[in-house]
């Protein structure tokens, strides 16, 4: 047999045992000529091995992008009001029977928490991936397109999860990406935007905003310059040409470098807004970031506080966005670290479309080496309570648009796909790919539904190795945070791969990111006494964030310069406190590893090695943190560990 040129993930539908399967699919009030109809009944027969009928209906009380399925004897109707949900309604059947649940009593309704659900590719057109872990692009190559059997299958896959948009290059656009928006790309872009349309996902570009300059010849790009704008006009018109359905785009703006509209002493809503009303005519729109702040800091400084640095950019402008830009927000005021606290702009905007960034490409998180299923923190963000004084004031209520009762938002999540053949890297990273799209689309599944779900259809276990895999998934966040970097504090990474422990890497740097470790204490004071980034919180988290004693422990070190000796509500010290987890991060690595052991009969032989060999890579990770991190401290603070361990 030939060998496989990359796995079909969760869409495993060879697993399934033949048994009949589904003959023909009753439609009723869709014509079975629309595209993504058709992709659905696709789906059906190939996905379905059980003997089943299934009729299609459409049912205009069902929420847009929702569905219904409802069994009975041998038969199952998806109802739902529009294609999409037709399609979603498909995949939600393959995924229930695919979870041993009995069509017959199928009673399921649902429709997505979320208007958008993205995925952003960090893609490089000489099919480099930024932050990619697992191998190169499948979009491009040698400054090219491609377009081959996997794309159909990258948007089955994502279809599948109820992913609805994918922006398809890494956000910092130079050189050649510059030119997707010209002649040189448009056939390809469309031919890919078409095979996407199938599966109900729009297509999105990341934009250079210095495009009227590179691409026009102008000598600038000042977005209230009138020849700029006009640039603009031609440019936009000329893409919806060539691109029928196109989403729009997303814009790093006066970010690490990237150009914007800072350079010439205007907003970012300025930028966003301008670029907004011109598409607006397309019905397209702009997704405009908010990671933007001084990466040229003097780390003498201790005013400047990068943590800061998207509120004080961002809030004073709130509202005066158009009502086609969304704002999008990272999870965390620094940078996607295994614990920050939740980015005071996620619901501190109270007039603009905001939408949350994630990261599930493990660039902090053990670059799909590690085991990390991040669903568990993506909870977190989503559950995290701002205070505003709303009703519905979560952020899972801010983004969804429930609070504000607007129509744009959502969750996009920067993609840990490659070239690789099981997409991932690492075969339980593809855990964190589908958990993203289910959790976009229904923000109230737990991260074990979503593991187990993922498990079943993934490996079929039976259940008691499904706990085992189960219980991994859960508990490896945890662990990851345990030999890393201590009570929020962050960073201490290789600085540049952000790969094993570099305590000081970051320490004397540019980029506004320190631990200001000395021999009586560690962390940053960003209480009104010091940065004042506490402050950036509604009254009761502010509160909480600015009292050390207040404070939740796990971020202790991020929000307060703690000594040594500081007692925690363990009853532990600080540094014995580090001493110790990091002794049990490495530890529980290990019962990983031995984990992992006992499911060998279970798992198939390839994907069985893999994995394995990342635990012995994740071992001797786990291990070079703990030592490094434990005998930093103790050299600093000269505290011995009360359970004398081996320190260096
Ligand atoms: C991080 C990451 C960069 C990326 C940036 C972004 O800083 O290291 O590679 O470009 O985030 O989100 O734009």
């Amino acid at each position: 047999m030939e060998q496989e040129k990359y796995t079909q993930l969760w869409l495993n539908y060879k697993n399934a045992e033949g048994n009949g399967g589904i003959q023909d699919v009753e439609i009723r009030g869709f014509s079975p000529e629309n595209r993504v109809i058709k992709s659905a009944v696709c789906e059906l027969k190939d996905g379905v091995s059980k003997k089943l009928a299934v009729a299609i209906t459409q049912d205009i009380t069902v929420l847009r992008e929702g569905y219904c399925l409802e069994g009975s004897n041998d038969r199952v109707e998806i109802k739902a009001s529009d294609e999409k949900g037709v399609l979603y309604g498909a995949f939600a059947l393959i995924r229930a029977l695919s979870c041993g649940r009995n069509a017959e009593t199928l009673s399921e309704k649902a429709s997505p928490s979320n208007p958008l659900r993205m995925m952003n590719h960090w893609d490089n057109m000489d099919g480099s991936i930024e932050r990619g872990y697992s191998g190169n692009s499948f979009f491009f190559a040698n400054d090219d397109m491609i377009i081959d059997d996997r794309t159909r299958d990258y948007a089955r896959l994502m279809a599948s999860i109820g992913i609805n948009g994918i922006v398809i290059n890494n956000v910092n656009v130079k050189g050649t990406a510059t030119y997707l928006i010209t002649d040189r790309f448009f056939d390809k872009v469309k031919e890919l935007s078409d095979i996407f349309a199938d599966y109900g996902i729009s297509l999105y570009l990341s934009l250079n905003f210095a495009s009227p300059i590179e691409l026009g010849g102008l000598d600038s790009c000042d977005p209230l310059d009138e020849s700029v704008i006009s640039w603009w006009k031609d440019k936009i018109k000329e893409v919806y040409n060539r691109l029928p359905g196109f989403g729009g785009f997303l814009v790093k703006a006066d970010s690490e470098g990237r150009p914007g509209p800072f350079t010439y002493g205007r907003t970012q809503a300025d930028g966003a807004n301008m670029l907004a009303d011109i598409i607006k005519t397309y019905g397209g729109i702009i997704i405009w970031r908010c990671f933007v702040y001084n990466c040229t800091q003097d780390w003498r400084d201790r005013k400047t506080d990068r943590a800061r640095a998207g509120y004080d950019y961002f809030k004073p402008q709130d509202g005066y966005y158009h009502d086609n830009v969304i704002l999008q927000i990272k999870n965390g005021p620094m940078d996607f670290q295994i614990r920050e606290p939740i980015s005071p702009l996620l619901g501190g905007l109270t007039r603009t479309n905001q939408m949350l960034e994630v990261q599930i490409a493990q660039e902090y998180t053990g670059h799909q080496i590690d085991l990390c299923y991040l669903i568990p923190l993506f909870k977190e963000v989503l559950g995290f309570h701002t205070y505003s004084g709303e009703e519905k004031d979560t952020v899972a209520d801010y983004v969804s648009g429930r609070t504000m009762g607007n129509a744009l938002g959502g969750m996009a999540a920067v993609i840990n796909t490659g070239n690789d053949m099981n997409w991932t890297g690492n075969d339980l990273a593809a855990a964190n790919l589908y958990g993203f799209g289910r959790l976009a689309y229904d923000t109230d599944l737990t991260a074990e539904q979503i593991a187990r779900e993922w498990i079943a259809q993934t490996f079929g276990l039976d259940r008691e190795h499904e706990d085992i895999l189960a219980d991994m998934l859960l508990r490896s966040r945890e662990i990851y945070e345990k030999y890393t970097c201590p009570l929020g504090i962050g960073w201490m990474v290789y600085p540049g791969t952000h790969y094993g422990p570099s305590i000081d890497g970051y320490e004397y740097s540019r980029w506004g990111t320190y631990h200001r470790a000395d021999h009586l204490g560690i962390g940053v004071d960003r209480s009104d006494k010091g940065t004042g980034y506490a402050q950036q919180y509604y009254e009761k988290n502010a509160v909480m964030y600015n009292d050390p004693e207040k404070c939740p422990e796990e971020l202790l070190l991020f929000f307060h310069h703690i000594p040594y000796t500081w007692k925690l509500k363990t009853g532990k010290s600080l540094i014995q406190h580090i001493y110790d987890s990091h002794f049990e991060g490495y530890e529980e690595t290990e019962g990983l590893a031995d984990a992992w052991k006992k499911l060998k009969d279970v798992i198939p032989e390839d994907a069985f090695e893999r994995v394995s060999e990342r635990f012995k890579l994740q071992l001797e990770n786990a291990r070079e943190w703990r030592d490094q991190v434990n005998s930093y401290f103790y050299r600093k603070s000269g505290i011995e560990d009360e359970k004398s361990r081996m320190i260096y």
